[in-house]
């Protein structure tokens, strides 16, 4: 007896190993499982002339594997140029390393062999021109014309590509920086920027709180400071500053009201980074400094949900973190879900439901003919491949609704509870769906067993397409777009007579999204003299009027279309009208004249992407 129970508890040691060492994480190299890093410092100097980040980086371990003495790091198109160890009597020495064969997906496995358990790695490195994660503007590409630009943007595995690092959302680590720039140009870091710095070209950076690599965030440029409030404000270049800070102005009543739902911003301060139009999405939610796009200055508050998502990040994403990249849905359908309840306690529920109904349409529209249909899961598989290649709207939306559904079947009040409470339990912690679920189930769904299944749980999770019990959001408002779109078919109301007068830029885009898509060109015409659609300045309306356009063959817009794929870089906003594009010979062939001129200004992310469509 007690010989099979030893046995038994060896074996089962044996098997938790073996489940300790199948990592979660499938996106990076490093044997995290056996010492993760636990403090980064960077000491890296700006140069712009080579597009690189030249210097060293120092990585403080902390071993959890008794026998390890290896350390295997993520690289992606770095220059390596010397490796120390530092032992614990304080010793350094040359460390051993192998960097391996680049892989397109994961890049460069760097293997680093001090020979004993080192207290600290040295790497001395360089970043090179093709790093994926940072983009470097001439000049000519900036607002000001006068000084260079360059940021970076890691999530989800590009900070490989300027860091040797454990490139995995499942490793924290606080970090320091000293940066080197030119001085005519100001650092800024997702970290402790302080307001008014002096510009000397020599920069220091704290991040006391442990964050996982994809948020570690660095840019240069000739950047103004405008506080917005005590804790809140703008960095930008000089003519786009007071833009800014007028249309992001509620950002602290933003901040006040998500403390209020769900518990305090643990942060500090909270500024926005205003990036130039090339900036491949709309925003970027690194700590104390969210990485904005210009193009949601409307010049009328009508985008700044945008503000509220990357705000909302604070607590779902960085303050709880999704331990792998299958589980990014934990980041995203949190994030839209505190979003729009942000949104709702700012300006209002009306304006929430119509920004719900709008995400809720596409998605449904999306998920008709999504391929391969196993993206329209949740908790998705990646299948091996780039998580860029996977990314959708549905962990966002989908994501959300399954959250609306919760807080639909067991009340606002338990809900609101149960995700403050949520927050708190795994403040500063990695996790994966699974630890969701069992967290769920014991918080939430055991003591309200008779309103949610746990059938209906896995079917938002695990299952494909939307399950039948989806939520759907409706606007009163919305449905009186829809009336005015069935006269407007019908003949009974002219384009001109629409009552447009009050219409908010929502409303403007469930408009657009429901016309057919073979609108007749009198009408697109007629639609387009009365309400000057073509030189839209807001970017959301451009692109849904340039989308329809093209696909009901209404000629007028490309000259404007012409300038809107040059100037702007974000690949929400440009990679659906280059694939509308695609689709026709003719279409194609303009579409290649126009990016010839347009590619060089955007990012390499964007870059690829486009490339793709356009078949180059
Ligand atoms: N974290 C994302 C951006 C991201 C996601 C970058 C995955 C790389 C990989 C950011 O918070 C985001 O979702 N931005 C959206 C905002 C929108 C949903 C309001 C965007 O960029 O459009
Ligand atoms: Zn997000």
């Amino acid at each position: 007896m007690r010989v099979l129970l030893k046995l038994s508890i060896f074996l089962s040691m044996i098997i938790s190993t073996q489940v300790m060492a199948q990592l979660k994480d499938k996106l990076t190299y490093a044997n995290y499982d056996q010492v993760k890093v636990s403090h980064l410092y960077l000491d890296l100097t700006v140069d712009f002339d080579h597009k690189a980040l030249a210097g060293f980086a120092d990585l403080s371990l902390n071993w959890s594997a008794k026998n390890a003495t290896t350390v295997v790091l993520d690289t992606r198109d770095l220059i390596i140029e010397k490796i120390m160890a530092k032992s614990a009597t304080g010793a350094w020495v040359k460390a051993p390393y192998v960097l391996a064969a680049r892989d397109d997906v994961m890049g460069s496995k760097l293997t680093i062999k001090p020979g004993f358990q080192a207290a600290t790695i040295r790497v001395y490195y360089q970043s090179t021109d093709k790093a994926s994660g940072l983009q470097w503007l001439t000049p000519a590409q900036t607002a000001g014309k006068k000084q260079p630009y360059m940021f970076s943007q890691n999530q989800a595995i590009h900070a490989r590509s300027w860091i040797p690092i454990q490139d995995s959302p499942s490793v924290r680590m606080t970090y320091s920086a000293r940066i080197h720039t030119d001085k005519n140009l100001l650092a800024v870091m997702s970290a402790n920027n302080e307001p008014n710095t002096e510009r000397d070209g020599d920069y220091f950076f704290k991040m006391p709180q442990a964050i996982p690599p994809y948020l570690i965030a660095l840019a240069v440029g000739d950047l103004e400071f405008k506080a917005m409030s005590d804790i809140t404000g703008v960095y930008a270049e000089a003519s786009v500053l007071e833009a800014a800070a007028a249309e992001f102005e509620d950002t602290q009543a933003m901040i006040d009201a998500t403390e209020k739902l769900f518990g305090p911003y643990r942060w500090g301060r909270y500024d926005l980074l205003i990036l130039p139009p090339s900036f491949p999405f709309g925003g970027m939610e690194n700590p104390r400094l969210s990485f904005i796009t210009p193009t949601i200055i409307a010049g009328d508050k009508s985008l700044v949900n945008l503000i509220a998502h990357e705000l909302a990040h604070s607590w779902s994403g960085n303050l709880v973190t999704n331990e792998s990249w299958r589980d990014l849905w934990l980041n995203e359908g949190f994030t839209s879900y505190v979003e729009n309840r942000i949104m709702e306690e700012v300006f209002g529920v009306e304006r929430a439901v119509m920004e719900q109904a709008l995400d809720a349409q596409n998605l449904r529209q999306l998920v008709a003919t999504m391929k391969p249909t196993s993206d329209t899961v949740l908790y998705v598989d990646l299948k091996g491949r780039d998580p860029d290649a996977a990314f959708s709207s549905v962990p966002y939306t989908k994501g959300q609704l399954f959250l609306i559904f919760l807080e639909q079947k067991l009340g606002r009040a338990n809900f609101d509870q149960f995700i403050k409470d949520y927050f708190n339990h795994f403040a500063f912690q990695s996790i994966g769906t699974s630890t969701f679920v069992d967290y769920l189930k014991a918080n939430l769904l055991n003591q309200h067993s008779d309103k949610v299944s746990q059938a209906q749980i896995n079917e938002w999770i695990f299952s494909e397409g939307l399950p039948s019990f989806t939520p759907t959001p409706t606007s009163d408002v919305f449905t009186k777009v829809d009336s005015e779109i069935s006269e407007l078919l019908a003949g009974t109301l002219a384009a001109k007579d629409l009552p447009t007068a009050n219409w908010t830029v929502h409303q403007w885009l469930h408009f657009l999204n429901n016309l057919p898509q073979d609108l007749s060109k009198d009408k697109m015409s007629a639609l387009d003299q009365a309400h000057q659609l073509t030189s839209s300045t807001n970017n959301e309306i451009a692109h849904a009027w340039f989308l329809l356009s093209l696909r009901a063959g209404y000629p007028a817009i490309f000259d404007q279309l012409n300038d809107y794929l040059i100037e702007i870089g974000r690949r929400k906003l440009i990679v659906p009208l280059y694939k509308e594009l695609a689709k026709t010979t003719k279409g194609k062939t303009w579409a290649q004249r126009v990016y010839q001129t347009a590619r060089p200004g955007y990012h390499p992310l964007a870059q690829g992407t486009v490339d793709g469509v356009l078949g180059l």
